[in-house]
């Protein structure tokens, strides 16, 4: 009977415990999987919003600024000009783009946009490869989690390009 206690605090101590083991996991996890989440929070509406904002005014159809014209490129299916978007992508990283001097995005917005963008890109190309999107394969290779997509993609090439020699 003495001992009811004792047994009762193990238990609970345990519990607390494994609450807390549970509960850092989740937050360890959350973090994990923030540069996941981000691009589901810059969905295409959110980076032509930005686009408008801050590209538009020069890369329209109007102006073609660089021969560049975002205005008309589709923003839901980004994989459509994804050679565009890949140069977009290199600007928005370096922050180079808009040009000096011009009210640009903050660099958080600049960097989830280049994300979401990327993002779009190689989901496409897992789903349907294209050798020439290379700067996909580099990333896919990058990610743990594609490393076995991007096998996969490699296998294909080097297949295709057997395929082609015979
Ligand atoms: C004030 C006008 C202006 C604004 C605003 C602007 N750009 Fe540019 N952009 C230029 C000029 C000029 C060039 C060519 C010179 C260079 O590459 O630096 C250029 C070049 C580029 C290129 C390279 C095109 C190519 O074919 O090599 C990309 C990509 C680009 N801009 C993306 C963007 C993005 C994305 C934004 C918005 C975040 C933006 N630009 C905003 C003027 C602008």
């Amino acid at each position: 009977m003495s001992r009811r206690p004792q047994i009762v605090g193990a238990i609970a101590l345990l519990a607390g415990l494994w609450l807390a083991a549970v509960a850092g996991a989740l937050r360890v996890e959350a973090t994990q999987q923030a540069p996941a989440a981000s691009p589901r929070s810059m969905p295409g509406a959110a980076n032509r919003a930005v686009a408008e904002q801050y590209c538009f005014g020069c890369h329209n159809q109007k102006l073609k600024t660089a021969g560049l014209a975002l205005d008309t490129l589709d923003f839901d299916h980004v994989s459509a000009n994804a050679d565009i978007w890949e140069k977009v992508i290199a600007k928005l990283r370096a922050g180079s783009m808009p040009p000096p001097g011009r009210p640009r995005p903050d660099a958080a917005t600049a960097q989830a946009m280049a994300i979401s963008l990327e993002r779009d890109i190689d989901q496409a190309w897992a789903v349907r490869p294209n050798p020439g999107r290379i700067a996909a394969v580099h990333r896919l290779k990058k990610r743990p989690f594609s490393r076995a997509a991007a096998g996969r993609k490699y296998l294909e090439i080097a297949q295709g390009r057997r395929v082609e020699q015979e």
